[in-house]
């Protein structure tokens, strides 16, 4: 793609491309906090760059650091936490959270002080870990109070989905597909109250769009997107027994072929009881995430169809979404699109998009994007 064009390149995020360069100003979610318990240690990959995360072993603080020891470059992931610090498996070396070499067991005459690996900012919030991958100082830390409430229980889910980022982005804002990918809600309680085709209102807001559908029935529904690629909805069916529940979405590129899709469920349940019905989940979910890949690939291959998997799976939802995104292609095509009124959303997304990659592209100023506590999505009661 000639250098002038660049701006509207969104999936490409590998570092050096624009809208990685774009991707990177941001706080982006790398992890589930529950999936590191103090002491562990995983290896990363994010925007096609490796790294290690571990949480250290006594204050349970989380780091993010480089892939490799820079000795003779084994993984660090399969080192020791201790402490704070992360030991090389291979020949001991250790370094501290801001990524210095503090010990060379095996060396007489120890040069610790001269080797540092990469580290990064890390934060905490909603049951994920942030990082910030860009250059310079980080943005500030976006909150959002309302799914930090201790009366709600959070159910927080990583997928890696086998396409790319922005075909997710894209069905963030693309209400007219729920109706038919999500079909079997129709059944539901969610479709006793939203009926028919849905007429959608998209504007740009400080945080990113705003989105008021509204069905024929008079059901208004209220949702946002936040820049770059969040989504903060309502009215998503969890189970039979939990009709709906406010979700926050991340979509967080791997690679250009792959991405993660974090979702912050707030489960309006308490005590004891939620605590049962979390782990009952998790387990669940534990059970069916070895075979999902191989389902969609067998639906997308034509092996299998929807209606064979079963449909009381809790990634049942997730499947649907990710049959009609792959079936995109890994890069969907976008200069072979027919866009229609109905994609609105989709349409001043890439216009948001594509302004803000070309201002980077030419050095002038990003628009700052500032979540705010009255964008809370709105779904109608029953
Ligand atoms: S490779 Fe890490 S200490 Fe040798
Ligand atoms: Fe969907």
């Amino acid at each position: 793609m000639s250098a002038e064009l660049d701006y509207k390149d969104f999936v490409h995020t590998a570092p050096g491309t624009l809208a990685g360069r774009y991707l990177r100003t941001f706080w982006q979610p790398v992890y589930c906090s529950h999936e590191l318990p103090p002491g562990r240690a995983v290896p990363i990959r994010i925007m096609d760059e490796d790294f290690t995360l571990y949480r250290g072993g006594e204050r349970g603080t989380p780091h993010l650091v480089g892939f490799r020891c820079p000795h003779r470059g084994t993984q660090l992931s399969l080192g020791w936490v201790e402490g704070d610090c992360i030991r090389c498996f291979y020949h001991g070396w250790k370094y501290d959270g801001s990524g210095q070499c503090i010990e060379q067991p095996a060396e007489p005459k120890p040069f610790a002080n001269k080797i540092r690996i990469p580290s990064y900012p890390v934060q905490e919030h909603i049951g994920l870990i942030f990082a910030y991958l860009g250059e310079g100082e980080p943005p500030p830390f976006t909150r959002y109070p309302k799914l930090a409430d201790p009366d709600i229980v959070l159910d927080v889910v990583r997928w890696n989905r086998i396409c790319n980022y922005f075909n997710n982005i894209d069905n963030s804002l693309d209400n007219a597909h729920v109706r038919f990918v999500h079909k079997r809600h129709r059944e539901t309680a969610r479709d006793q109250i939203v009926k028919g085709d849905p007429r959608i209102t998209v504007e740009e807001t400080d945080w990113g769009i705003k989105r008021n559908v509204s069905y024929p029935n008079g059901a208004e529904v209220v949702a946002f997107f936040g820049m770059p690629n969040i989504n903060y909805v309502n009215g998503q069916v969890v189970d039979s027994d939990i009709k709906r529940a406010d979700v926050i979405l991340f979509k967080v590129p791997v690679d250009d072929e792959n991405h993660i899709h974090f979702e912050v469920r707030a489960i309006p349940l308490k005590g004891d009881y939620a605590r049962r019905w979390l782990e009952g989940r998790r387990q669940k979910r534990t059970m069916e995430a070895s075979s999902r890949a191989e389902l969609v690939k067998a639906v997308l291959s034509g092996k299998l169809q929807l209606s064979d998997i079963d449909p009381n799976r809790t990634d049942y939802v997730i499947i649907e979404d990710e049959i009609a995104q792959t079936g995109q292609g890994k890069i969907a095509d976008r200069r072979r699109e027919h866009l229609g009124l109905s994609d609105a959303g989709v349409i001043l997304l890439r216009k948001i998009w594509e302004r803000e990659l070309q201002a980077l592209a030419e050095g002038q100023p990003l628009k700052q994007w500032t979540y705010r506590q009255d964008m809370i999505p709105v779904y109608p009661n029953l």
